[in-house]
């Protein structure tokens, strides 16, 4: 009997999943340079909903411009993005599939940024070890606005008719880039302790759930 409750409904505060076979992360570039998305990526998506998974969380989905890890990902940063993404969710819903967007920034971590990205942001200033991008410490104001870019893109999700959204606070982008003691150097209130370090990530939940009451509405 155990093996049948993976078919069996996964309920959390706002959302219920038909069943707990989660299609998880997986990024590819299927998509525009400009961020916009195309009918490739809805028919990948809708391939993993057909197949009856109960939710998808999708690939990394940029907040803004400088937050790419490359171009050709679809993007949330701008509300002309909104439809896309209802399209694509309208597709998967037609699976009784819920779908989940993954908010996310590079920060310094950056494969090709594209041409109009010249320095990351990130907690430093210190270019990362692998790629070697140049990268310069946020100042308050970046940090405000990124934060503000999450909140957006979670309105902007919301407005599609996603069925929720994740932060992306992994696999070393901006979210580690503050969190981690290695990477972090800065002296302000976002660095040192762990308290300081967490403090962009809280931020970016706070925003979020100021601005929406900490709920996605599930149809
Ligand atoms: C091609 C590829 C793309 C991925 N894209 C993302 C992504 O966009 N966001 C993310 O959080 N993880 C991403 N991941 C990580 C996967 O979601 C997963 O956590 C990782 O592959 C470990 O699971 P596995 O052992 O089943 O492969 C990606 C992995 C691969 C191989």
């Amino acid at each position: 009997m155990a093996a049948d409750v993976i078919f069996e409904p996964l309920k959390f505060r706002n959302l219920t999943v038909k069943n707990r076979v989660l299609r998880s992360n997986i990024s590819g570039r299927f998509d525009n340079y400009d961020g916009s998305g195309n009918q490739a990526r809805i028919n990948w998506e809708a391939k993993f909903a057909e197949g009856g998974v109960g939710a998808i969380i999708s690939s990394f989905v940029p907040v803004s411009i400088r937050g790419r890890i490359v171009p050709n990902y679809a993007t949330i940063h701008r509300d002309d993005c909104i439809p896309f993404w209802r399209a694509l969710g309208q597709r998967v819903h037609q699976h009784d599939c819920r779908f989940i967007m993954q908010l996310s920034h590079s920060g310094r971590q950056q494969d090709i940024g594209g041409v109009e990205n010249t320095i990351a942001l990130s907690s430093t200033s210190k270019s990362e070890p692998l790629h070697g991008f140049r990268c310069q410490a946020m100042t308050q104001q970046d940090i405000a606005e990124t934060v503000a870019a999450f909140a957006e893109g979670a309105r902007r999700a919301r407005e599609a008719g996603l069925d929720g959204v994740e932060l992306h606070g992994a696999n070393g982008y901006l979210i580690t880039q503050f969190l981690s003691s290695g990477i972090n150097d800065r002296r302000d209130q976002y660095g040192g302790s762990l308290q300081n370090r967490a403090r962009f990530l809280l931020e970016v939940v706070q925003a979020i759930r100021q601005k929406w009451g900490g709920t996605f509405t599930c149809k």
